[in-house]
């Protein structure tokens, strides 16, 4: 029997559970409540996530999960939808007893997001929970629905009661994905409207590119080698790269992304906060707060374009066929591929041309960040060729670091070529020690930590930073071009 101290909540439990030194601690008794438990990222992403977490003996020892949803599903057919989704995505650690298990800590309680009255159901169950436990347990509402339910969601948890605690020390956390908002205006309206039910410090804004390795590894990898910090700025960086490029397409989701497009998609999220992890600057101490600050400043300092300056910064395009996918309008100007050249408003990085590019329906998926240092002042070149070494940082589909550099070639003559330093996470502990990323970051909102969830200043940063492109392009000021599905010659075509 050990006593687990939670790191965050300051609060000590009794666990027969082992954990061994990388394991997360666990935390008071927990109910996580999943409105639009019936949709695709339940399914594809929550339950998988539990599941394993589950398996792992990660989450908290009396733990619970309510479905609250439309379709009217007793628990037992809600428990099969949810048996079907492990099964699916968890193929590789599914265990009838366990799984069964699991499936038993999940209820269900049918409900329109609109209506009041469905609430006070969904509060008698968490009070049945709590009851059968004999104790008051926390409570995470997680809002795996679109954007427009936002609002009516949070007015109506606060109406029936269910944002205030039930005790002391327990808390309430919501947790909301992206899109926040479609514009600065939108996503300020669901600031507002979270704002006046939730604190900030209940407030876990989900983008799942913290939750990746290799994402958190460009931490380490900045601030854990001296090696690289003193030429991490202009004198010595010639340009830096934010790529995000699929081979996939919009699959079943057309209706959702027309209405948003590749830039709001994956643009002012994911490759904007990986950017700030690339040139913030060192964080005062690894704290949420101080990594948080450090995130917005940059993202504070981004170069943001007047809607006239954006013709000759922005490139856009639509890859063939997209306007016959279903969901799409057969007129739609959305753009499914993008590049934008930037650069950011300090002394450290001033000039420094920064690329931020993202598609779909590309010839070759290659998500990453590319660092291009300068050729050095003096250099042994023959035939004048100028080499430039790179660090790059591979996000997928294969996580590492490769630092290309130039050696000379064996032989007699005084030839150089590139060679490569690679670090290659899948030959390390990454296989045996892989933590998902909805799994990590389900974690840290239960165990109260914030540092991998965005600030409503770095949501409204960003989106000061796209919404003059956006509106631009929607008023034709930037041409749409197009490109075949599963080619790379529209990334020849964007060069700017
Ligand atoms: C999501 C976008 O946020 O990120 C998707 O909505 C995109 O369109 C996805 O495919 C990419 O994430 P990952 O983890 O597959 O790189």
């Amino acid at each position: 029997m050990g006593i687990v101290i939670c790191q965050y909540d300051i609060l000590e439990i009794m666990t027969d559970v082992k954990y061994t030194d990388g394991d997360i601690k666990a935390c008071a008794p927990t109910v996580i409540v999943v409105m639009g438990a019936t949709g695709d990222l339940t399914k594809r992403k929550i339950i998988p996530a539990l599941y394993k977490l589950f398996v792992k003996k990660h989450l908290p020892e009396k733990w619970a999960m309510v479905g609250f949803s439309r379709q009217a599903l007793s628990d037992e057919e809600f428990q099969e939808r949810m048996h079907d989704a492990v099964s699916a995505h968890s193929k590789e650690n599914l265990e009838e007893k366990t799984e069964r298990e699991f499936l038993k800590t999940i209820s269900y309680v049918p409900g329109q997001f609109q209506e009041n009255k469905d609430y006070a159901s969904l509060a008698k169950e968490l009070e049945r929970i709590d009851l059968v436990w004999g104790m008051c347990s926390n409570k995470l509402f997680y809002l795996a629905v679109p954007p427009d339910f936002y609002k009516t969601i949070f007015e109506n948890l606060d109406a029936s009661g269910l944002t205030k605690p039930c005790g002391d020390p327990n808390w309430t956390r919501v947790v909301v994905e992206k899109p926040f908002g479609k514009n600065l205006e939108t996503a300020q309206d669901i600031d507002r409207a979270l704002g006046a039910v939730f604190k900030e410090e209940q407030i876990y804004r989900i983008d799942h590119y913290f939750g990746k390795e290799m994402v958190q590894n460009m931490l380490a990898f900045r601030f854990s080698n001296i090696l690289f910090k003193n030429i991490w700025d202009n004198k010595t960086i010639e340009k830096i790269e934010v790529r995000l490029l699929e081979t996939i397409g919009i699959e079943k989701r057309g209706s959702f992304y027309d209405g948003i497009g590749a830039l709001r998609d994956v643009g002012q999220n994911h490759l904007l906060q990986v950017l700030a992890l690339t040139t913030m600057e060192h964080p005062i101490e690894f704290s949420a707060i101080s990594i948080r600050n450090a995130r917005l400043k940059l993202l504070e300092e981004l170069h943001n374009y007047t809607e006239e300056s954006v013709l000759d910064n922005t490139f856009r395009a639509q890859y063939e066929g997209y306007k016959e996918e279903v969901g799409v309008d057969q007129n739609s100007t959305t753009e499914t591929y993008f590049r934008i050249k930037t650069s950011l408003n300090n002394s450290r990085f001033e000039g420094v041309p920064i690329i931020l590019e993202g598609g779909k329906c590309l010839g070759e998926e290659q998500k990453e960040v590319v660092i291009t240092l300068q050729h050095p002042e003096k250099c042994l070149c023959p035939h004048g060729k100028h080499y430039k070494n790179t660090i790059i940082f591979h996000l997928a589909p294969k996580e590492g670091i490769t630092i290309r550099f130039f050696a000379k070639k064996a032989g007699r003559g005084m030839e150089v070529q590139p060679r490569d330093f690679t670090f290659d996470f899948h030959g390390t502990d990454i296989a045996t020690e892989h933590v998902g990323e909805y799994e990590r970051l389900l974690i840290d909102c239960i165990i109260g930590d914030q540092t991998l969830f965005v600030q409503t200043k770095e949501v409204q940063a960003m989106w000061e930073f796209v919404d003059p492109i956006i509106s631009a392009w929607q008023e034709n000021k930037v041409p749409l071009e197009v490109y075949k599905k599963g080619s790379g010659e529209i990334l020849e075509k964007a060069k700017l």
